[in-house]
């Protein structure tokens, strides 16, 4: 299984919308994705019409403290006519206090929870803080690739370059394994004449020792998309033929291409 983190070195950048929308892409591809959700703000939750205080939902903080099936738990997303399926494991703001357990090893470790679903799932694509926390600490040491989503902008661009050199650093002195899968623009505003030396820059950084790729689709800005969670759906489902939607059916395609390139290196 692919564990793919969506992540930056910022707040409010995309991750969860495009976590959320990947999702039923690949889905509509032919795989088995399993979206996580390891942020207690439980935006993705929200995107999914799963409500908190929900109590017959089971969350990962649960199934990180052990005793409960993980296979039979997760929630499962109906996609009728999709060749593969989408399946959600949601957190609720417990998760907080489950990080405190896992520092003192009283819990699984997400990493080694998510074996379970090692041949049960094609993709995991994992949701999480924006900030380098112990949460997403836990969730990057789980992933194996990252798709760093990102604003063309300059705060973005520092927030992104600070987090390239952090995960360096911690790769080095921590062995974690994880790879970058490449940049993603998103919320690009077609006026903007930027977007290309973004690009320009980024085809020179080099991340973890190799060229950090950028994705050739990007995410355009549509405001409807702040209003789609509210309908328990994200923008794929819930307005179809949208440009955003077209723009994450796209990616999706490109991402299947980079995920078999990295099967096959
Ligand atoms: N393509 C888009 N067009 C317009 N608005 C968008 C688009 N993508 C995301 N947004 C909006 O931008 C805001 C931030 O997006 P999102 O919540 O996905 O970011 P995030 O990185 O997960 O944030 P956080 O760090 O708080 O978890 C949200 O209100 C979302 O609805
Ligand atoms: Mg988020």
């Amino acid at each position: 299984m692919h564990r793919i983190l969506v992540w930056t070195g910022k707040g409010g950048t995309g991750k969860t919308t495009t976590t959320a929308n990947l999702g039923p892409e690949l889905a509509r591809l032919g795989y088995r994705v399993l979206l996580v959700g390891f942020d207690p703000q439980g935006d993705l939750e929200t995107t999914y019409g799963v409500d908190d205080e929900n109590r017959s939902i089971v969350r990962v903080e649960q199934l990180l403290a052990g005793g409960v099936d993980p296979v039979g738990s997760i929630q499962s997303i109906e996609l009728p006519g999709y060749p593969g399926s989408l399946s959600l494991l949601p957190c609720s703001p417990d998760l907080n206090g489950a990080i405190a357990g896992l520092a003192r090893r009283r819990f699984t470790d997400l990493d080694v929870l998510l074996e379970h679903f090692d041949g049960i799932m094609d993709v995991a694509l994992i949701d999480t803080q924006g900030a380098l926390s112990a949460i997403s600490h836990t969730a990057a040491r789980a992933a194996d690739s990252v798709i760093f989503s990102m604003e063309p902008g300059t705060y973005e661009y520092h927030a992104l370059s600070r987090r390239l050199a952090e995960i360096e650093d911690i790769k080095r002195d921590e062995g974690w394994a994880i790879d970058p899968l490449g940049i993603l623009f998103v919320r690009c505003d077609s006026r903007s004449r930027h977007m290309r030396e973004y690009r320009e820059h980024f085809a020179d950084v080099d991340a973890f020792g190799e060229d950090i790729a950028v994705f050739d689709g990007h995410i355009r800005q549509q405001t409807s998309v702040r209003e789609h969670p509210r309908m328990g759906k994200p923008t794929v489902l819930a307005a179809p033929s949208s440009n955003v939607a077209a723009d994450y059916r796209a990616l999706a395609e490109e991402l299947v291409a980079r995920m078999t390139a990295s099967d096959a290196s």
